[in-house]
């Protein structure tokens, strides 16, 4: 039985698939305006209300209030549970859905011993395809395509390279003369049963990759064809002795030729990784079209202090080396240390040594940016550190990930950098460490009473837009939502949809005092945001989906309209600043309210003090508030 999908797959899958098409293959879409319109599939109607955004991956009913991300959408349509519907997009991109381990299977030492036959029928497999490099009838053209590439013989033969020949049933015919070996040959993925009952060869017509544990034990294959054909890589499924999450290609081959160690590289691909070797760079491992899990890293470190992230310097080799860069701070212990190559744009490793050779790569490599150095760069895009402001924010991005480091002095260093870097002190920095005490009120903007009818800026007209704002509550005035949203946790919360990667101007402390339903979504939205700062807003309303709350978060993602174009970041800061401001607001009414029905001589001095100082409180605020702005 299969265990659970990892999250981090879902997220890679939700990134790699295209909402627009993957519902257009279903239901035709129509551009509208820098969306995608056509009739709901959900319910039925004359003129089209369902809408489909690209840039944020979502849809949403406006009359039926039906809305999700890719695969809420494969879910309802093709009425698939979600296990499947994962399945099915995934199968659709060409990835393989990988399962975490469930506490049911086996021990060890039991799966070692069931395990056992598997691992000689891959090295028998890996065997019959490198003997089929060497003498099948076809093998000149996977030959002539690997000499193409630059590789040797010998370092075809280090690699262990074989060829999976055209044809359904090469292997079939070679290995699978029982139906005993038949069904193992399923179990480790080299043979596929159709529905009807059909045995066939997995691969067909590719260059295979070996893809070794650490002992050298053959547990899956990548296959690569010769030409231009989809999918370029075909890879073995999960089985019992093949999980993706955890291994990386070439490691073994690099342990058999580096006596010691200095440093491991870790790249994209399984070219790179030979490309890299063949032109004298032995240290290079590559993932698995996953993302680089801590398993991975841990795995390094054990090897050798030191690892390179060799990445594409476009934004999506940015994007996964900042995954990389999270998986590995929990590794960070001292003593060890992690660097970013990002290589010119459009160049993979390959490409770079075979253009410049071992020297230049080496040299490239040499200036390859410190985790340090990366993460504060990182932390301060579009941040203006020159301001105060800019430097605090700086600070409060950065805490997350500092904290995620372990004790030691790399730690300690990496603190007293930030605190360099924003001016801050130490020691206000590490107390921000711990939660820290309910919310500094600071005064809102948008809010004063003479501007009470106005719009705040940025809102420009919206016309046809129903208000459903309820009537301002005495003494609530600065508690008014932006217009459209029924309250200040709901407008936070479409904000935030719009633009998740906000959420990192606000801890989640700030709401410590809220307990409202839509206070309470808010600050699950925003504690997960800080905990996957990559999230974006399909992966947000996947998340939620199918629960009320996730009804709730359909429907904000579907008000883009009422999202002003400019200053969300700081509509935003002061939506959560108005919010913040609310529990204390609504405890000195309740003071209030109780001592109209006492008299004023039965009330403590105690209550008496709190009251005086939620009243000066009130009017420093007031004060502050209603002063001309400069
Ligand atoms: P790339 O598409 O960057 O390929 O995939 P590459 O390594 O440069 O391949 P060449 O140079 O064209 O031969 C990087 C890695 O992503 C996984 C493989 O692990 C691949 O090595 N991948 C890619 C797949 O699993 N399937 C694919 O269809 C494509
Ligand atoms: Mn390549």
């Amino acid at each position: 039985m299969a265990g659970r999908i990892p999250q981090a797959f879902l997220d890679d899958l939700l990134d790699r698939v295209d909402i627009v098409e993957v519902i257009d293959r279903r239901v035709k879409l129509k551009k509208a305006g820098k969306n995608y319109s056509a009739r709901c599939p959900f319910h039925d109607e004359k003129t089209p209300s369902f809408s489909v955004n690209p840039d944020k991956q979502f849809y949403y009913c406006f009359g039926c209030g039906a809305g999700g991300n890719a695969l809420t959408f494969v879910m309802e349509y093709d009425n698939l549970e979600f296990p499947q519907a994962v399945e099915n997009l995934a199968g659709s991109t060409g990835m393989e859905v990988p399962r975490e381990p469930r506490p049911g299977d086996l021990d060890p030492r039991q799966k070692e011993e069931s395990s056992k036959p598997l691992y000689a029928l891959m090295e028998q497999v890996s065997l019959y395809y490198q003997k089929q490099l060497r003498s099948h009838e076809q093998a000149h053209h996977a030959v002539d395509y690997l000499k193409g590439r630059g590789l040797s013989g010998e370092i075809a033969k280090q690699f262990g390279l074989g060829f999976a020949p055209p044809g359904w049933d090469n292997l079939q015919n070679a290995l699978g003369s029982t139906e005993e070996q038949r069904e193992l040959l399923i179990k480790v993925g080299m043979l596929v049963k159709n529905e009807n009952g059909k045995i066939y060869d997995r691969f067909r017509d590719r260059i295979m990759f070996p893809i070794r544990d650490r002992r050298g034990r053959v547990i899956a294959f990548g296959g690569r064809v010769l030409g231009d054909d989809k999918p370029k890589y075909l890879n073995s499924p999960e089985t019992e002795i093949f999980h993706k999450g955890r291994e990386l290609y070439g490691l073994y081959e690099v342990r058999q030729t580096n006596r010691k160690l200095e440093r491991i590289m870790v790249v994209e691909g399984y070219m790179d990784v030979i490309a890299l070797a063949q032109h004298g760079i032995t240290y290079a491992t590559a993932t698995l079209g996953t993302a680089t899990s801590p398993a991975h890293l841990e795995r390094v470190y054990r090897l050798c202090p030191e690892v390179v992230f060799c990445f594409d310097g476009d934004e999506a080799g940015r994007k996964a080396a900042f995954r990389a860069l999270e998986a590995a701070l929990p590794s960070m212990e001292d003593g060890r240390q992690a660097r970013f190559l990002f290589l010119p744009d459009g160049q993979d490793p390959d490409d770079a040594v075979r253009a410049g050779g071992q020297s230049h790569f080496e040299h490239l490599l040499g200036e390859a940016v410190p985790l340090e150095t990366f993460l504060f760069e990182s932390v301060v895009q579009g941040l203006d550190i020159s301001s105060l402001d800019g430097r605090a924010r700086m600070s409060k991005q950065a805490l997350p990930y500092l904290r995620q480091l372990p004790e030691g002095v790399y730690r300690q260093l990496m603190f007293q950098d930030l605190a360099a870097r924003t001016g801050l002190e130490l020691s206000s920095l590490m107390q921000l460490e711990t939660p820290p005490p309910p919310v500094e009120v600071t005064p809102d903007y948008h809010s004063s009473d003479d501007h009470e009818e106005e719009p705040p800026p940025g809102y420009g007209d919206l016309p046809d837009i129903p208000n459903q704002t309820a009537p301002p509550q005495r003494g609530q005035h600065f508690q008014r939502p932006a217009p459209g949203f029924s309250n200040l946790a709901q407008a936070a919360l479409a904000l935030l949809l719009h633009q998740p990667d906000i959420a990192r101007l606000i801890s989640a402390d700030l709401l410590n005092d809220i307990d409202d339903e839509d206070g309470e979504l808010l600050r699950e939205v925003l504690q997960l945001l800080h905990r996957r700062p990559e999230s974006s807003t399909a992966m947000l309303l996947g998340h939620w989906y199918g629960t009320a709350q996730g009804n709730l978060l359909n429907q904000l993602a579907g008000q883009e309209r009422l999202i002003p174009t400019t200053g969300i970041e700081q509509q935003f800061v002061d939506t959560m600043r108005a919010l913040a401001n609310l529990p204390q607001q609504s405890k000195l009414s309740a003071q209030v309210d109780k001592l109209k029905l006492t008299n004023y001589a039965e009330v403590s001095e105690l209550e008496k003090q709190r009251l005086r100082e939620m009243l000066q409180e009130k009017l420093r605020r007031d004060t502050l508030r209603n002063k001309p702005s400069e």
